[in-house]
């Protein structure tokens, strides 16, 4: 698989950053994840803006620039064909003597990959995935896309050794959103997901699933959800760049609603695959090489 680190394309195996770079050091950086599908970003300008975004907030001027992140994202996808990738960029303050404070005239480490996009499990289609309920214990500022994961990192492994895929966060109550994806909740045919604020990531997967239902004329609202909503709700989804959108059937345990995959959810993500159908058909006949 072929990388990208500061201005070069390699071999992943060969990519090599200082231990003196401030994202190992200190968590000192933000990162995005892309989806692309048969070689063609979906929702690059919302990702990219979300990018500029990150770096706006953790003070780091943009080292590449819009044109300079287009044309280096095709290459790298370019360099490595065929089927669907999670584009992985990231960029972190750079390698400088250790101090908390900025360090001065430091150019920023920038690197990028691809892994592949797995589809759903079969089983996660017509059963539906475990999820647990955990506090959220992350810091103020999670609308950043930061690299400074730990308490995700922790609440997903918890997860994982109790069989489920995600961790569902609560604060003060209140659903945040997953330790790697946003939660919506459905309650007969009316759906919501939590507003933003600086306590959760604004997904470009949640944004994207929001238009859908409302050019759908589906009853949908951004507001809080209590954590009583979560336990009585008759579906639970997560939705994220590479778990699209992923039925939760289980919440500590029990059933939620009927316990198995929902039809809201179900006419959603039929939703979903044509809007990203027709994105690649666009970009394929706006590109002319069909
Ligand atoms: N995570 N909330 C958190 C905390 C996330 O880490 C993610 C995505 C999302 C969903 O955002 P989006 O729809 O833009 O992917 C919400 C990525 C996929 C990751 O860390 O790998």
């Amino acid at each position: 698989m072929t990388a990208f680190l500061n201005g070069c394309f390699l071999p992943l195996e060969q990519a090599r950053v200082s231990p003196l770079d401030r994202g190992f050091l200190f968590g000192d950086g933000i990162y995005e994840v892309i989806p692309s599908y048969q070689g063609v970003p979906f929702l690059l300008e919302a990702h990219l803006e979300r990018l500029r975004r990150s770096l706006s907030a953790i003070r780091l001027r943009d080292p590449m620039g819009d044109r300079g992140w287009r044309d280096m994202l095709e290459e790298l996808l370019a360099r490595n064909p065929g089927g669907d990738r999670a584009i992985y960029l990231q960029v972190t303050r750079g390698v400088a003597p250790r101090d908390h404070a900025f360090p001065v005239a430091t150019e920023a480490t920038v690197f990028a990959m691809v892994n592949p996009i797995q589809p759903p499990r079969p089983e996660t289609t017509a059963q539906g995935e475990g999820a647990i309920l955990l506090p959220d214990e992350r810091w103020g500022r999670c609308d950043i896309k930061a690299i400074t994961l730990l308490a995700n990192v922790l609440a997903r492994q918890m997860a994982v050794e109790q069989g489920a895929i995600e961790a569902i966060l609560l604060r003060d109550g209140r659903l945040t959103e997953g330790a790697a994806s946003n939660v919506f909740v459905v309650h007969g045919d009316v759906v919501r997901t939590p507003p933003l604020d600086r306590g959760i990531l604004p997904g470009i997967t949640r944004r994207f699933v929001l238009d859908l239902l409302e050019g759908h004329s589906r009853p949908v609202f951004e507001e809080a959800v209590l954590e009583s909503d979560l336990r009585t709700a008759d579906e639970i989804w997560l939705t994220s760049s590479t778990k699209e959108i992923l039925p939760v059937t289980r919440l500590d345990g029990q059933p939620v609603g009927a316990g198995r995959p929902g039809p809201v959810w179900r006419e959603t993500l039929e939703l979903y695959q044509r809007a990203k159908n027709d994105a690649r058909g666009a970009r394929v006949a706006e590109s002319g090489d069909g």
